[in-house]
């Protein structure tokens, strides 16, 4: 075991990830040293973690509830993943709120335990560039991204081919016109996995499965065309990673988020955590694989597309799909109307090549009012 405690940040520190990430913490007693928390707007249980956990620092966006901690003192996202005395900053923020932070953590020179996909999809080729000139390190959370990662290790990456495994969600199998009528409860339901609203949604469209290629493309800087996607619904292979000799290695494990949070946080040590769960082999009667349908479920072609043709394609593809994702929840438009918006939204961009940051802030600006006019025609 390593004698140096790290000083951890949690960004969404209420959140799913976020609270898996202090079960992980709690898991390891002695490892961790909690010094900010940042939420948005459950000020109730900000309140309990900060007193179980005594940061020095927390952060909430909740303009309701002005609570505040005498002990602790507020600060910003931004400036919370930049503290000198931080080690590791996990950005467990969703959509666009999490690109400030993890730009703020990059630049700092951090280890980026990096949940948030919104980022690195809008951003990827500033967010890899500034890594590299802070010698910032992205540590990914994702499971897909994390299994990579773990069959990357000690491996060459030439001419390997990557295969992201997805769950296909609640409306695996469904026709387009079966989708038509989907309401928001019914797509909250995920197989297997227990997630925040938003990546639920993005799970239930394959949209997520379109960000996590885009994400794999700047993480391993692996060509888009050595990337594919295979529906997987057990969830236990978490994705593989095919070599230049034709051997294939694949990580498994029992749907479980904080073992690549784990990995992430305590990564260059494999460490023992009981509380995560076995495979019992025993109860592993197959492992089923199946082409997605990309007729069906539109957004993972709709990303894969946009991360190819890059520039500030991807920027608009997250702004328009966070747009088009909460006006499905509040049942303004219906599941389908979710890749209509995003595709309408892309046809009508003019792409900036090689953006600059402010070219991607402006994309995200502009995408997010386009994808509220298109909806509004829609609704009429
Ligand atoms: N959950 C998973 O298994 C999973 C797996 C892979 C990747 N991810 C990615 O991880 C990220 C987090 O997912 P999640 O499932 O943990 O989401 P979640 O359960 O919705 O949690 C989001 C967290 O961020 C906070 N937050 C939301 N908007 C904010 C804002 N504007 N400012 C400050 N804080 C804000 C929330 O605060 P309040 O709750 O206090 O409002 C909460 O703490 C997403 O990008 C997702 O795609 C999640």
């Amino acid at each position: 075991m390593t004698d140096s405690i790290t000083n951890l940040v949690v960004l969404g520190s209420t959140g799913s990830i976020g609270r898996q990430t202090l079960d992980v913490v709690r898991a390891l007693p002695g490892r961790f040293n909690i010094i900010g928390l940042a939420a948005g707007d459950n000020t109730a249980l900000l309140k309990e973690q900060i007193k179980e956990f005594n940061p020095q620092y927390y952060y909430h966006s909740n303009k309701k509830d002005q609570t505040n901690f005498p002990n602790q003192r507020y600060i910003s996202m931004e400036e919370m993943a930049s503290l000198p005395e931080a080690d590791t900053i996990v950005v467990a923020t969703p959509g666009g709120a999490g690109l400030k932070p993890t730009l703020a953590a990059v630049r700092a020179g951090k280890k980026v335990a990096l949940s948030n996909k919104e980022s690195l999809v809008s951003a990827g080729s500033v967010i890899m560039q500034d890594a590299a000139k802070y010698k910032a390190a992205i540590l990914p959370v994702d499971s897909e991204h994390s299994a990579i990662w773990q069959c990357f290790e000690g491996e060459s990456r030439k001419f390997a081919k990557i295969i992201l495994t997805a769950s296909g969600g609640p409306f695996r199998g469904y026709t387009k016109k079966q989708l038509e009528a989907m309401t928001p409860e019914q797509a909250l339901k995920h197989p297997s996995w227990k997630m925040g609203k938003k990546v639920t949604i993005d799970s239930a469209t394959l949209f997520n499965k379109g960000m996590e290629v885009i994400e794999a493309h700047w993480l391993f800087g692996i060509p888009y065309e050595d990337i594919s996607v295979l529906v997987h619904p057990q969830s236990i292979i978490h994705s593989m990673v095919e070599f230049a000799d034709g051997s294939t290695k694949a990580q498994l494990g029992i749907p479980d988020m904080r073992l690549p949070i784990q990995y992430a946080l305590t990564y260059g040590e494999r460490v023992n955590n009981r509380e995560i769960p076995r495979i019992d082999w025993t109860k592993i009667d197959k492992l089923d694989f199946e082409q997605p349908d990309m007729e069906a479920f539109p957004c993972l072609k709709l990303a894969i597309d946009a991360g190819k043709e890059g520039g500030t394609a991807p920027a608009v593809l997250c702004a328009a799909d966070e747009v088009a994702v909460s006006l499905f929840l509040a049942h303004r438009i219906k599941f389908n109307h979710i890749a209509e918006l995003i595709a309408r939204t892309l046809e009508n961009h003019q792409i900036i090549k090689q953006p600059a940051l402010a070219d991607i802030y402006a994309a995200d600006e502009w995408a997010r009012e386009t994808a509220v006019d298109f909806a509004n025609s829609l609704e009429k």
